[in-house]
């Protein structure tokens, strides 16, 4: 038997329903916040996730995955989309576009790390890009967009978790600083924190093997360290998320593991999620541009939100809940009804309701069909009910059954179908 490759999988009904409804969410309050979507391609040259991510970062070092194509170049699969946005950004000259350039996305991301609950290695992000900006006004409805949307897709209880990595005035001495104390501390460390002590000293926050925590803990903080300029952007941001009633935690480790971060960065964790708890990531990256060669500066900040991790928060909080059946089960008895019913169910449908036909002849078995397709009416159509013009209409739910005029099947099954209205 062949079967998805490990680390993909099949979204299948009815969690598929649960996928479009979070992308239909996000897309609303996207357009709200005057957003536009972006459509980059799923592959892109090595080198742009290599400058762009960082050479050092677990992504570029482990997880891409790349591949020589036949004129030599190395593509490599997007494992995130940030470095693709700002790259069509420069290639389309967007810099003389008019005004800050607010761009989502959602689609496929590729990493190859080792499968669990919660990760993959073909996940889903809907992201968003907002250039051309330096303002922490901008951080902060960033951040608030990211609250619409988790608000907007029913999900509760995602904690904010909020930082500053400083910029290329203030990091390079705090990670001086952070390598001298790594010297007395990283023998007793796991090897990659051993090996990025003098490489990539930042990289060793974010370490997540349990024994070197205490040992990271105890390691200089960044917000210590911070530029004058980098401290007012942070303290400007956290003062415009409590005016928003936004809650937050400042955690000073929070330096996510892409390279091109510079002052905010965040991240959304949700308890349902146990150890891939990260339903979203995001921060500022006011340099990326230019080390991806544009000439202009293009200052950013955005985010990416897990759909995989978001699906699985909402469907644990629904429970086994099913999807919804169609509202109408239409039960032909003999070719002319069948005839018949197919008229019908076009025109219904062109109504607005989701018909389903029983192709079955037999009355007894139609009517099981409809009770386990979850249908909330049954349409009964056979001679007579032709020959009288009639139709006989059974609620699912209670059994009761009437006869109607062809004009009141559709107000009738609309009525049972609206939300009930709240009496005042
Ligand atoms: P990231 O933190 O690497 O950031 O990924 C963002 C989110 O994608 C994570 O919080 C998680 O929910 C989800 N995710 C990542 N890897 C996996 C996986 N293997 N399986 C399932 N879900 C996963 C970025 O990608 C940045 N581009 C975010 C950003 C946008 N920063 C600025 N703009």
């Amino acid at each position: 038997m062949i079967k998805a490759i490990r680390g993909t999988r099949d979204i299948l009904p009815p969690s598929s329903a649960v996928w479009n409804g979070v992308e239909a969410s996000a897309r609303e309050v996207f357009r709200t916040f005057n957003y536009q979507e972006i459509r980059t391609p799923l592959f892109e040259e090595t080198v742009l996730f290599a400058r762009g991510v960082g050479a050092e970062t677990d992504i570029v070092s482990k997880e891409m995955y790349s591949w020589e194509d036949r004129d030599g170049t190395s593509i490599t699969l997007r494992p995130e989309n940030t470095a693709s946005v700002i790259r069509s950004y420069i290639e389309h000259r967007m810099d003389q576009w008019v005004g800050v350039k607010k761009l989502y996305y959602m689609g496929p991301m590729f990493r190859r790390e080792r499968p669990q609950k919660g990760r993959y290695r073909q996940f889903f992000q809907i992201g968003a890009e907002c250039i051309g900006s330096e303002s922490p006004l901008i951080d902060a409805e960033v951040i608030e967009l990211v609250v619409e949307i988790l608000e907007r897709c029913g999900v509760e209880g995602a904690k904010l978790l909020v930082n500053s990595v400083g910029c290329p005035r203030c990091r390079p001495s705090f990670i001086e600083t952070l390598k001298a104390s790594l010297q007395a501390v990283k023998g007793n460390m796991c090897e990659d924190c051993q090996r990025r002590a003098d490489t990539n000293a930042l990289r060793v926050l974010d370490c997540k093997v349990e024994a070197d925590q205490p040992v990271i803990d105890a390691l200089p903080s960044i917000l210590d360290h911070l530029c004058g300029e980098c401290s007012t952007h942070f303290a400007t941001v956290k003062e415009l998320l409590e005016a928003r009633g936004i809650a937050y935690e400042v955690k000073p480790r929070l330096v996510r593991g892409l390279d091109y971060y510079t002052k905010t960065t965040f991240e959304f964790v949700h308890g349902a999620l146990g150890a891939q708890s990260a339903v979203c990531g995001g921060g500022r990256y006011d340099g990326l541009a230019e080390s991806l060669g544009s000439r202009v500066a293009a200052p950013g900040i955005g985010f990416s939100i897990g759909e995989d991790r978001l699906v699985m928060t909402i469907e644990e909080a629904r429970g086994g809940e099913t999807a919804a059946g169609p509202d109408l089960f239409i039960a032909p008895m003999g070719d002319a009804a069948q005839k018949h019913a197919a008229v019908l169910a076009r025109d219904l449908r062109r109504e607005g309701l989701v018909v389903e036909v029983s192709s079955d002849r037999k009355l007894k078995r139609a009517l099981e069909t409809a009770n386990k397709t979850a249908a909330r009416w049954t349409l009964i159509l056979g001679d007579d009910e032709l020959a009288a013009g009639t139709y006989s209409l059974k609620a699912m739910a209670s059994g009761e059954q009437r006869s109607v005029k062809r004009e009141e099947i559709a107000p009738a099954v609309k009525r049972l179908t609206a939300p009930v209205a709240v009496q005042s």
